[in-house]
């Protein structure tokens, strides 16, 4: 049902607006991105303490750029079913803002480098950074988590108004084929990824106060342990549903290429309350070398991580299949984006399983393989579907530019991470400035050819994303 139609073009600016904003710190963070692997080639000489701070502002940067496009888009596309409350969604967009702005100060002006774990006691344990860039790097991230929370309720609360609070998670399918109150895939995959986020959310703000407490007052101190374990739940939590809600709107959006519904139902159902089920335990697989942890959480870590993950890639999976098998779809640039997207979910998923388990997580711990898992899901799987959702939102009409650009970016990614993970087999260490310093020499070589020649991928991949840019937007002809 169709209940904001006159409210959508409104709308719909407002969305432009919030995704212009992430792609072009996407753009800026992927150049940050670039000079770190250049660095690590040796072909740059960025100081540690530089390379430190790129690091910081690239990771937590990326994280929120993506998180905030993903909740934008669905709320653009869930405004046809709900009161969007445009004015509080602008204020998390004022918010957001203004806690990017501060992060970038605080980590390229002032140098806070703990990297995106903000990892207690780093951020006041270093001499390299001043006390005000811990705190307003903190302050900044305190004011992003309030931008998120808001937007979360904002579409949780309209999300329970339309539907009533009781149905969102979808549980009436469990009975019945066709319940009094029907939900789309939407609904129910959006719910069970804002459930989570909220709550992790509000425990990261618990987090970033605590810290400013230890900023107004040195003398305090914590548990290192619990925090790590916050940080993660946090974390973990965020990059996670980012995906999933990206996987939201695929349900929505793949339907009208292929002509055929997706519809809710029971597997559908169980599946995605699975993941609600298992999604906050996910990150102990972070904690897997952390021997104080009980080791109870340690196994549950691997079971979890597996629970949390396979029932909706296998739905997900399965359901794509039958969405596009036989429909006669042309293959255009959104489809085209949205199924290279899943596809890279799941190579990403698949390593992070890889990784999660833990007689291969004693081998694979802090190497190159960590970071090339989540770049997958992130470059090759959820950008390419925030690719194709902001290509059907701002009506785009420039179809074989987008495809060229979508073959560029696919091939300079796919290069830039086998170089990630040729190095995670290799063994070469994930967050080091440069190489040289690595005792063996055979390592140390192959780590900076690693990394010249993935630079090289990553100036590929920025060409794409160029002409990906020039490609958005109507054509002037059609612009009645
Ligand atoms: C082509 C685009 C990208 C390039 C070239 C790039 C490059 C890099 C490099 C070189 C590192 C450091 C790896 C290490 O030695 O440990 C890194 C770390 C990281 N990147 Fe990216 N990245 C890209 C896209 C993304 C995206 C889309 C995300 C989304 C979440 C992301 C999130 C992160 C995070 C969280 C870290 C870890 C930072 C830390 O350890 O504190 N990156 N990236």
């Amino acid at each position: 049902m169709n209940v904001n139609e006159s409210a959508l073009p409104q709308i719909r600016k407002q969305t432009v607006i919030w995704l212009g904003t992430a792609l072009a710190l996407f753009l800026v963070l992927v150049l940050l991105g670039l000079v770190m692997r250049l660095n690590q080639a040796g072909a740059l000489h960025a100081t540690p303490d530089l390379f430190y701070a790129i690091m910081t502002l690239h990771g937590l940067g990326m994280s929120g750029a993506m998180f905030m496009s993903s909740i934008a888009a669905v709320w653009y596309l869930l405004s046809r079913y709900i009161k969007p409350y445009a004015g509080l969604m602008w204020s998390s967009y004022l918010l957001i803002v203004l806690g990017a702005v501060g992060l970038v100060i605080g980590t390229l002006v002032g140098r806070f480098g703990p990297g995106w774990y903000v990892l207690y006691p780093l951020p006041f344990a270093s001499s390299i950074w001043p006390a005000w860039a811990t705190g307003l790097s903190v302050i900044s991230l305190v004011l992003l988590g309030t931008g998120w929370l808001l937007a979360q309720l904002t579409l949780l609360g309209s999300l329970a108004q339309r539907y009533g609070a009781g149905n969102l998670l979808g549980w009436q399918y469990f009975t019945s084929r066709q319940p009094s109150v029907p939900i789309p895939p939407i609904v129910l995959i959006t719910v069970i990824s804002l459930i989570s986020g909220a709550l992790t959310t509000v425990a990261g703000a618990v987090l970033f106060l605590l810290y400013i407490a230890k900023w107004l007052n040195d003398a305090l101190q914590f548990d290192a342990l619990l925090l790590k374990n916050v940080v993660f739940l946090f974390g973990h939590t965020i990059v996670n549903i980012t995906m999933y809600l990206g996987i939201a709107a695929v349900y929505e959006l793949l339907p009208k290429f292929t002509g055929r519904p997706w519809s809710m139902n029971r597997v559908v159902a169980i599946s995605w309350n699975t993941v609600l089920l298992f999604v906050l335990g996910a990150y102990f697989h972070h904690l897997y070398m952390d021997f104080a942890q009980p080791v109870t959480l340690q196994y549950l870590g691997q079971i979890l991580s597996y629970s949390s993950a396979v029932p909706a890639t296998v739905v997900t999976v399965f359901g794509v299949g039958a969405q596009v098998y036989r429909s006669g779809m042309r293959w255009s640039f959104v489809p085209l984006s949205f199924f290279l997207g899943i596809t890279g979910w799941v190579i990403g998923g698949l390593a992070a399983v890889v990784d999660s388990t833990i007689a291969l997580n004693t081998v694979l711990h802090n190497t190159l393989w960590v970071p090339a898992h989540f770049h997958t899901y992130f470059v090759l799987g959820y950008l390419l579907i925030l690719l194709g959702m902001t290509f059907h939102i701002t009506e785009s009409q420039r179809e074989s530019r987008a495809m060229a650009a979508l073959t560029t970016m696919v091939v300079g990614g796919t290069g830039f991470l086998l170089m990630f993970y040729l190095g995670g087999v290799e063994g070469v260490p994930r967050r080091f400035a440069g190489y040289l310093g690595i005792d063996s020499h055979t390592l140390s070589a192959t780590a900076q050819l690693l990394a010249q020649i993935a630079a090289g991928f990553v100036v590929l991949f920025l060409l794409g994303l160029l002409v990906y840019l020039a490609a958005l937007g109507r054509k002037r002809t059609a612009a009645a």
